[in-house]
This record gives C-alpha cells, sequence and structure tokens, in this order.
C-alpha cells in the first residue's frame, strides 16, 4: 500500500462523531466498498499485506458483519475458503461460542462446529481492530472449534486502545491507523 493509494483509502473513510453513542468516533468504511477504485486497492492491499505465508494458512475466518464484505473475495483470490463467525443465534447448532466486551456494549459470537477441520489453520479477518475484544474472542473461538490462529489480518488499527496487544502473540497486519 503506497502513501498515495493510502491516503486516498483514508480520504473515503467517514469520520462520524458520537455514533452509535457519545463518546465515539465512529469509523465508517461504507464509502471504500461503494468506490470501485477504493474496493481495489483495498482488496488488493489486503492480499499484498497478509501476515504470513500464503502456506502458512488454511482458511479465511471474518467476522460479521464487515469481516463479510471482504473476507470471502480475499479467500477467492488466495485460493481458501472463508468460514464465517456470526453473532450468537445467527447459525444452526452445532457451534463454538464465545462472549466478550467491545468498545461500546457486549456480544457473543458463534461458529458452526464443523467449518473447521481438527487444527486447521486460520486466518481471521475484521475491518477494524479498537481494543481488540472481538477479535480476542474469535481467537478463542478457533481455538474452541478446533483450529489454530495463524495469525490476524485487519484494514484498520485505532491508536490508542491496545488492540493489537490484546490479541497475544500472533502475526498480524493493518492497512491503517487512526485515531
Ligand atoms: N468498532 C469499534 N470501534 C469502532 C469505531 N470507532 N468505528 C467503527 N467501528 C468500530
Amino acid at each position: 500500500l503506497d502513501a498515495a493509494d493510502a491516503d486516498y483509502l483514508i480520504s473515503l473513510i467517514r469520520s462520524v462523531p458520537g455514533f452509535p453513542k457519545q463518546g465515539i468516533m465512529f469509523r465508517d468504511f461504507m464509502p471504500v466498498f461503494a468506490d470501485a477504485r477504493g474496493l481495489r486497492i483495498l482488496l488488493d492491499a489486503l492480499k499484498a499485506n497478509l501476515p504470513v505465508g500464503i502456506d502458512d494458512f488454511d482458511a479465511i475466518a471474518g467476522l460479521e458483519a464487515r469481516g463479510f464484505l471482504f473476507g470471502p473475495a480475499m479467500a477467492a483470490e488466495l485460493g481458501k475458503g472463508f468460514i464465517v463467525v456470526r453473532k450468537a443465534g445467527k447459525l444452526p447448532p452445532p457451534t463454538c461460542t464465545e462472549s466478550y466486551s467491545l468498545e461500546y456494549g457486549e456480544a457473543s459470537i458463534e461458529i458452526e462446529r464443523e467449518a473447521i477441520a481438527p487444527g486447521e489453520r486460520i486466518l481471521i479477518v475484521d475491518d477494524l481492530i479498537a481494543t481488540g475484544g472481538s477479535a480476542s474472542a474469535a481467537r478463542d473461538l478457533v481455538i474452541q472449534c478446533g483450529g489454530r490462529v495463524a495469525g490476524f489480518s485487519f484494514v484498520m488499527e485505532l491508536l490508542g486502545l491496545q488492540g493489537l496487544q490484546a490479541l497475544g502473540d500472533y502475526p498480524t497486519s493493518s492497512l491503517l491507523t487512526m485515531p
């Protein structure tokens, strides 16, 4: 991701103060997906900035909802499968479940138990890492389901929240940083 492309992506991200509650500066990525050039830059950069080699993971797991927007495209272009990490109550049983707290609120996430083969190496993707709560829960969920975490790939890291430290000792990449 060169400086011009990074600036272009940043220029597309809409910052909304006070959403979804007071004190939060919400970083809205939807304009990146709406923009043909932005979407191409994003997908190329995600593929070029994998935290591990292409042979070091077997499948990509994406977090609902924004991890669903680019995770399957990444997986298809990299020749991998895609595993959905959904909010609790959406997937039919049997599932694995983890609860966690995030920058605003509480949530539980699930994976279908059969989605991960024993020992499968999973790259976890999401658009944004804030406190790392949801990504840490996804890590625990993958392990609970019998998989191994190969690493994490994010579009953006929010600075000052120590999100990457919360994940532990895994290879990680993020394309952009914002306060
Ligand atoms: N998820 C957690 N914190 C966020 C923020 N500030 N903007 C967008 N998504 C978020």
